[in-house]
């Protein structure tokens, strides 16, 4: 073993970071699933957006999908942590798939909100960004009446039959401040818009938002381990990069590049809520062999959300034997 060669000299850890209460949960169900029918499990979507966790299900028999025409009759089905819309759900069903759901209860509300206020008349503002599978499945609860703003000249785009019944929703993972920013705009247009009771925004998205926030006011260089498609990801490494801090998101330890930490010695780390801990732990390794010596972990929330399994999968606190 060498003397670590770079620049590097510590890590500061976020926190909160990683794995979310939906996306553990989603995991879960595909790994029980897999234990209770065997293999394959079929699952439509990438369960959350994660290379590591989706290659890790396939080894175990996991078998992804976009096209339900593509699963076998009397299969076992899984829906992403993402959600799905209406007319997926109804594909399913007419196929006679064993389904279980793995959308995260929190995008769950948000299906439920919707289609509450339609039926008393209402249409809706989604924010968020076209093409993201949480926006598909949220605009898919209903038939239409639910119009996408991707950003602030998008809202003045909006037409509206009644402006005084129309309700915003948004995407969980968004930029806080972004959203924020948009919400201003629609309701300078529609005075009369209703909000959420709590904001769509998820505690993870938040929580994971703010550490980094407070993480890169103390660090020369940011690091967030997540896929390219994991949208809280990518907001992470913006959040940093707005703030003045140069940020890289990573894959896996192997995407480090020496270079990128040249006269940048204090080095902080998070990752999206996909993510798992053994992709951190490794990127650590990775730091330490490019000098780091010290590694800390910045003072945060201590997130205590936990969602139960769906029946037929047992809960965690009764495994069974
Ligand atoms: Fe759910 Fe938020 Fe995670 S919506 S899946 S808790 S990022």
């Amino acid at each position: 073993r060498g003397e670590p060669q770079g620049d590097v000299r510590e890590v500061v850890l976020a926190q909160p970071r990683g794995f979310c209460a939906g996306v553990d949960r989603a995991i879960e169900i595909v790994e029980r699933a897999l234990q209770k029918f065997g293999a394959p499990i079929h699952v439509r979507h990438e369960i959350v957006h994660n290379t590591y966790v989706v290659n890790d299900l396939k080894a175990k028999g996991a078998i992804f999908i976009e096209d339900l025409a593509e699963v076998p009759p009397g299969a076992t089905l899984v829906f992403s942590a993402h959600g799905v819309s209406q007319a997926v759900r109804a594909e399913a069903r007419a196929r006679g798939f064993e389904i279980f759901d793995a959308t995260c209860p929190l995008v769950t509300k948000v299906h439920v909100e919707v289609a509450k206020l339609r039926r008393e008349g209402y249409e809706f503002i989604m924010i968020g960004h076209k093409g993201h599978p949480e926006v598909e499945g949220t605009m898919g609860q209903l038939d239409g009446g639910i119009h996408l703003v991707e950003d602030i000249d998008d809202v003045a785009r909006v037409s509206i039959a009644d402006e005084s019944r129309i309700a915003v929703v948004t995407q969980t993972t968004l930029s806080v401040d972004d959203a924020a920013g948009i919400l201003t705009a629609v309701k300078a247009r529609f005075p009369l818009v209703r909000e959420p009771k709590q904001q769509d925004i998820c505690y993870a998205t938040q929580n994971r938002q703010d550490a980094v926030k407070v993480l890169s006011g103390e660090v020369d260089i940011l690091i967030v381990v997540g896929s390219p498609t994991s949208s809280n990801s990518n907001r992470l490494r913006e959040v940093a990069e707005r703030r003045g801090t140069p940020s890289y998101m990573v894959d896996s330890a192997a995407e480090l590049q020496p270079a990128w930490f040249e006269g940048r010695p204090r080095v902080g780390l998070t990752a999206g809520a996909s993510a798992p801990e053994l992709l951190v732990q490794q990127v650590i390794e990775r730091l330490r062999s490019l000098g780091a010596l010290a590694v800390r972990k910045m003072p945060g929330v201590e997130e205590t959300v936990h969602f139960p399994l769906p029946r037929g999968l047992g809960d965690k606190s009764m495994a069974e034997a």
